[in-house]
């Protein structure tokens, strides 16, 4: 395996010192990019693009053809997993993904099983090998999964959700159907991503987009533990270093001081909190990941590069940052607003470390 030749990203996640601040962008391979769209309408639809590793390959080098980043994220989705426990993921143009059989019922909870991660999910691992050979070593390749709580939501709801009516009713109503069917999401999701560092995978990112729907306390017992299980079960000793993981819960707020002790390497912050705040609650113990506005990107470079600015000053000096928005960049955004945002990283961010 080719020599890495660009390790400022897991450095930072490792607080070891850099001569800047890393960049990536979450949703970087994305519709957002004209040869992103042309490669998924060769391959007819979402899920196609990520069964085919050669183009899910594709996909996921684009961006780093364009801009200067510092990693790469596999090409695939959070949904993997609850398709191959047998749910039938599909996608609604304009619609977002949906389920053809949700999991509403205890009974149905009861039905489910830890699947043949090997076979059912083989594909992914796949595209993880197929991507790190193509890297050749230029940036390190992030691995990922959901957080079980948040594939719950779609499992359960059977599609996007703004309220999590049904889940959360079963939070309430049933709260031990709702942790069997954690449990399971669990046991896959770790059989997944150790086969992903096993393909190649060199970072893991583990993202939970609706933890905060939940109040505090139902947060740490219905997602918070089950990332807790994930980060002490993940063969992360591979080479001569652990292979780092940033855990992201959108929204987190004051419980990234919770998230702290789970024995992760970096915490991802979205734009609500900022990172000066962050890096109080976190008593720099972790590194931390974020967190720019999304929407800053529509606007003009001037903007877009003071932006960037206060986003480094709010961290402020020394290591342990890797720059990126604080939620994906959205289908909407011109490409040469992103190149703005990566120009100014590498340009702005030098000074805050020695
Ligand atoms: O970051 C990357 O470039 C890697 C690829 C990636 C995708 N999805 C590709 C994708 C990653 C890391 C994800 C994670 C994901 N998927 C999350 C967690 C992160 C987040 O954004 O909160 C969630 C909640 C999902 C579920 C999901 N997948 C939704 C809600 C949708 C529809 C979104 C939409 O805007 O239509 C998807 C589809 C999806 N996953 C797309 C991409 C590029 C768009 C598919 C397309 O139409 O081409």
């Amino acid at each position: 395996m080719a020599e890495l030749k660009n390790d400022v990203f897991l450095r930072a996640l490792r607080r070891q010192p850099t001569a800047r601040t890393p960049v990536w962008i979450m949703r970087q391979a994305g519709r957002y990019l004209p040869e992103y769209r042309e490669v998924r309408a060769e391959a007819g639809d979402f899920m196609s693009l990520c069964r085919n590793a050669r183009l899910a390959c594709e996909v996921t080098l684009q961006p780093l053809r364009r801009f200067r980043l510092d990693a790469a994220i596999l090409f695939s989705d959070i949904l993997t997993v609850p398709d191959a426990l047998g749910l039938g993921l599909y996608f609604e143009t304009g619609e977002g993904p949906r389920f053809k059989r949700p999991v509403q019922s205890a009974a149905a909870i009861r039905k489910l099983s830890v699947p043949d991660v090997g076979s059912e999910l083989g594909y992914v691992f796949d595209a993880v090998s197929t991507i790190r050979k193509a890297l050749d070593g230029e940036v390190p390749l992030i691995g990922f999964a959901g957080s079980p709580w948040t594939v719950a939501t779609y499992m359960v709801e059977g599609r996007s959700s703004r309220d999590f009516k049904t889940i959360r009713g079963l939070a309430k109503e049933d709260p031990q159907a709702l942790l069997t069917l954690l449990d399971i999401v669990t046991e896959t999701t770790v059989q997944y991503l150790n086969a992903q560092i096993e393909a190649g995978a060199q970072a893991i990112m583990v993202f939970d987009t609706w933890g905060s729907a939940l109040e505090p306390d139902d947060y740490r017992r219905f997602s918070l533990a089950n990332m807790q299980t994930i980060v002490d079960n993940l063969a992360r000793d591979k080479g001569a270093e652990r292979i780092p993981v940033i855990l992201f819960t959108k929204g987190a707020g004051a419980l990234l001081a919770d998230m702290v002790d789970t024995g992760c390497e970096a915490l991802g912050v979205d734009w609500t909190t900022d990172l000066g705040t962050a890096r109080r609650y976190v008593e720099d113990k972790v590194a931390l990941q974020g967190n720019l506005d999304p929407a800053t990107l529509r606007e003009s470079p001037a903007v877009i590069r003071q932006g960037v600015a206060d986003t480094l000053a709010s961290y402020g000096h020394g290591p342990g940052h890797v720059f990126n928005l604080g939620h994906g960049i959205t289908p909407d955004i011109a490409p040469e607003h992103l190149g703005v945002l990566v120009d100014a990283v590498h340009e702005l961010s030098p000074q805050y470390h020695d």
